[in-house]
């Protein structure tokens, strides 16, 4: 019988140390020129019309909405990063599909409820969707990710068409890679960074970096010596080679063929790609009977299930399925086997794409002045079938300052990045 190993090679999935991770980079930085030219290209990178120069006004407090993966958070931001009258909902079209006015109602109340302690005129909006930027800090949703139903949202303004539900006032709207970035800049203390990269690892996936408007060819009337933060939409990128597993997870999602790069290492998705590798593995005989015949019966796998499992760790108050269908000890170890690979490729993807943003930004010669780079999500965070930041810091060590002598500094987690940022965003 072969080895789980050689079964995953064979259906795509190759060990990480088998990932041709120079060529990878070269491709993403390629897909990033050709993004920026407004050639075709799987990576939007959209110009934000936000730098990095801008100074916090001291003692501002701004009204925050922050739309993310699966939650949709408000409060009242200042800085140094404080919130305050914090609440937390489902984000609407998370749970089921809803229509645009009860879409913009549950934003419209939020921002009632938080902009009358505010004192920055504009509302700071967190929006973790791939959407166009006008130079006024409006977004234009491109297409949903992350499986949020709400159709009718496509195409919109969404600023524009919030404001019109508020009977007016102004707004801007940031990426969360963005916001991320923006708030790791604002918080840093006495440190020498040539550039910045904000990087989100949760639900879903994107990295923002800053470029030299001059770079920027698809944007007409720019200044040619500044710079703007761009956000790659890196989650579209499809050149990494998929496994078969990836492929069948994929065709079950809302939106099959979008976001294939986001769909290898993100939050959302490692879970579905773990149920599919059991479900195979099943038919190829590397399970009992029995653990075998209660797979099948397993609807769906969260990622948070599949991480602590293959960790050999239990969640408090939250019983796990995995544990009841490989209870036997032999299929417990063949389904850590199986399940280990799928963590190990993400890091590895992180960082390869990671590097790439790096050595876009054309800094970090020094090491004295490193790229920073900003990452939030609970992916990055809270994975623990392997330590993933670790795994990431060893491979940017060796793609970037061995390789390339190129430095980078992954910084301090700023909590509540996203909202933090989109305060800033609105403070400016
Ligand atoms: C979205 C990005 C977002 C990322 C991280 C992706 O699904 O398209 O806009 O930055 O998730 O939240």
């Amino acid at each position: 019988m072969k080895t789980p190993e050689a079964f995953l090679a064979e259906n795509g999935l190759p060990d990480a140390r088998d990932i041709d991770r120079a060529s990878l980079i070269a491709t993403f930085l390629s897909e990033m020129e050709k993004g920026l030219k407004g050639e075709p290209s799987s990576l939007m990178m959209i110009p934000t019309f936000v730098g990095v120069g801008g100074k916090v006004p001291a003692g501002a407090k701004a009204a925050v909405l922050d739309a993310g993966g699966t939650n949709f958070r408000s409060g009242i931001v200042s800085i140094p990063p404080e919130i305050e009258d914090r609440k937390n909902q489902p984000m609407p079209g998370a749970k089921g599909p809803v229509d645009v006015e009860a879409f913009y109602a549950a934003f419209a109340d939020e921002a009632k409820r938080v902009l009358p302690k505010a004192t920055a005129k504009k509302i700071g909006f967190c929006f973790s969707y791939p959407a166009e930027a006008t130079r006024d800090l409006d977004a234009k949703l491109v297409r949903w990710t992350k499986g949020i139903q709400a159709d009718g949202i496509v195409g919109q303004f969404v600023g524009k068409e919030l404001l019109k539900r508020l009977g007016g006032g102004e707004i801007a709207i940031v990426n969360d890679t963005v916001a991320t970035l923006l708030a790791a800049k604002a918080t840093e203390c006495g440190k020498t960074y040539s550039s910045y990269v904000g990087f989100i690892l949760g639900t879903g996936t994107n990295c923002a970096y800053v470029e030299h408007n001059t770079a920027i060819e698809k944007l007409e009337g720019l200044d040619p010596s500044g710079k703007m933060i761009i956000n790659a939409e890196s989650g579209g990128f499809d050149k990494a080679p998929r496994s078969r597993f990836d492929e069948a997870m994929d065709a079950k999602t809302i939106l099959p063929g979008t976001n294939p790069f986001e769909k290898m290492i993100s939050g959302a998705y490692l879970g579905p790609i773990g149920l599919e590798i059991y479900k195979a593995a099943a038919k190829e005989g590397f399970f009992s009977k029995a653990a075998a015949e209660r797979l099948a019966g397993l609807p769906a796998l969260e990622t948070m299930d599949f991480d602590n499992f293959t960790a050999g760790c239990k969640k408090e108050g939250r019983a796990n399925p995995l544990d009841d269908i490989f209870s036997d000890a032999a299929d417990a170890k063949m389904a850590r086997r199986l399940g280990l690979p799928v963590f190990e490729r993400a890091a590895v993807l992180t960082a390869v794409h990671l590097a790439a943003f790096v050595i876009k930004t054309g800094e970090g010669a020094s090491s004295a002045a490193p790229v920073a780079i900003n990452a939030d999500g609970s992916t990055y965070y809270k994975t623990r079938a392997i330590p993933f930041d670790e795994t990431v810091r060893r491979e940017l060590d060796d793609m970037l300052v061995k390789r390339r002598n190129v430095h980078y500094e992954i910084t301090p987690q700023v909590d509540d990045a996203p909202m933090v940022g989109a305060g800033i965003a609105a403070m400016l």
